[in-house]
């Protein structure tokens, strides 16, 4: 098929809702490690990674070799039966995870992800309502989408039933119209005065993202998750971590963004970067909270040995190839060379996140924030041309999100930004 062709049918056959990037969708044919093809051969430096999921490269071969060589051995047989990929994963993921997190559920994707840690914790705790956050995202399902904090992820008849939100931690958009750190990082608070007035006082849990992604990498101040923690602890609900976009070493350093803020959950959900693009996901939890779960439950696919093998080697990478570490260093030169980059061009009003997840807030204008959208748009199109895919976030859709695989270089990095420095002195203002 020409491109021409697999767009014509895209558009025929898929759900429009399901959006492309770019006025001319880019047909993907393959990857390798940091680089992605297009169908007519024009080569890309991938700083998006099939949004935050590419953990250690397309196509690499020290997971493709292991996925290949488990399909042909045995590749489902549902959760009735245990095997060597799916208890040497839990394993893994009990030693890797934070504090007493023990026990697994594997399902298929984040949406199931977060609807397993919802669904526990009300088991657990007896109560029901949940707080999450203005701006968060938690996936596509109908209890997800009540989670989430954005109105265009929420259209269609979302029931927010026992589900309510408190103010983000948006200190370039202070919500309080504050400045950190003089406001005593006050929407901290707001989570325990939407407990007192939207509850009844008695919550199964607040689940939140320790960085929003598609909010566009919004980063709290220091303080802020154990203020947040010991809130949660007060009403006696537990504290769910969704590392969907922040595990992985995605923030340099830690397993799990929650840890850079030295909070340990109750349960931790998870999924894209766990296993390099193949479809797997986690709710962990401690034996105690695990125990608490009532009747039965299945994810038919969750786990299955093909997907625990590329989580397994996935994980094997990150470690044999010191890749927190790298994301960590590697993340820093990122950070300063973009900092660097918003002196240059005023259409940067804010640059954050942590280590190879980092965001550009596009302003037209640095004192009014006014959001700069279709300006990212105009970025978007150019840097596809000069051969560098970069993503887009935030509730108005002006935050360019970076998010290239843990194992990139520095070099890879100066390619980036020189791309992306050509790109913004070619947008219009
Ligand atoms: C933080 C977060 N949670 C949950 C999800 C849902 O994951 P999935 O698309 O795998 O269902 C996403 C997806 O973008 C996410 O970013």
């Amino acid at each position: 098929m020409s491109s021409n062709e697999v767009r014509d049918k895209h558009k025929k056959y898929l759900w429009p809702a399901v959006a492309n990037y770019y006025q001319q969708p880019l047909v993907a044919d393959r990857g390798q490690m940091q680089y992605l093809w297009d169908l007519d051969g024009k080569r890309y430096l991938d700083f998006v990674g099939g949004i935050l999921t590419i953990s250690v490269g397309h196509c690499n071969p020290k997971v493709t070799g292991k996925i290949k060589a488990q399909v042909d051995k045995l590749q489902h047989t549902s959760t009735l039966y245990p095997n060597e990929a799916i208890v040497a994963l839990a394993e893994k993921l009990a030693q890797i995870t934070p504090g007493r997190l023990q026990k697994s559920f594997f399902t298929n994707s984040g949406t199931e992800a977060n609807e397993a840690a919802v669904m526990l914790a009300r088991m657990a705790t007896g109560s029901f309502e949940v707080v999450a956050l203005r701006h968060g995202y938690s996936g596509s399902s109908l209890i997800a989408k009540a989670l989430t904090g954005q109105a265009p992820w929420r259209r269609g008849g979302v029931v927010s039933f026992g589900i309510t939100h408190a103010m983000n931690p948006y200190c370039y958009r202070c919500p309080l119209g504050m400045t950190y750190p003089d406001c005593g990082v006050a929407c901290a608070q707001d989570v325990e005065a939407v407990i007192q007035t939207c509850t009844s006082g008695r919550i199964a849990a607040f689940l939140a993202e320790p960085i929003q992604g598609v909010g566009g990498f919004i980063t709290p101040p220091p303080e802020y998750w154990k203020m947040v923690f010991n809130i949660v602890k007060k009403y006696d609900g537990l504290f769910i971590a969704d590392e969907v976009q922040t595990g992985w070493g995605r923030t340099g350093k830690k397993w799990f963004g929650i840890e850079q803020w030295e909070v340990e959950p109750d349960i931790l959900t998870t999924a894209k970067g766990m296993a390099n693009g193949a479809p797997v996901g986690a709710t962990v939890t401690t034996a105690e909270l695990a125990d608490t779960f009532q009747g039965l439950t299945i994810s038919t696919f969750g786990g299955n040995p093909v997907t625990a093998v590329a989580a397994r080697a996935t994980i094997e990478v990150i470690e044999e190839e010191k890749l927190l570490e790298n994301a960590h260093t590697v993340g820093a030169y990122f950070r300063k060379k973009l900092e660097e980059l918003q002196q240059k061009y005023p259409l940067i009003g804010d640059v954050r996140g942590m280590g190879l997840m980092q965001g550009l807030e596009l302003v037209k204008d640095r004192k009014s924030k006014e959001p700069a959208a279709a300006e990212l748009t105009q970025l978007m199109e150019r840097s596809r041309e000069n051969g560098l895919l970069i993503g887009k976030g935030g509730l108005f859709g002006n935050v360019v999100r970076l998010s290239p695989p843990l194992n990139i270089s520095q070099a890879d990095v100066d390619e980036a930004i020189r791309l992306l420095d050509k790109s913004f002195s070619e947008v219009r203002t």
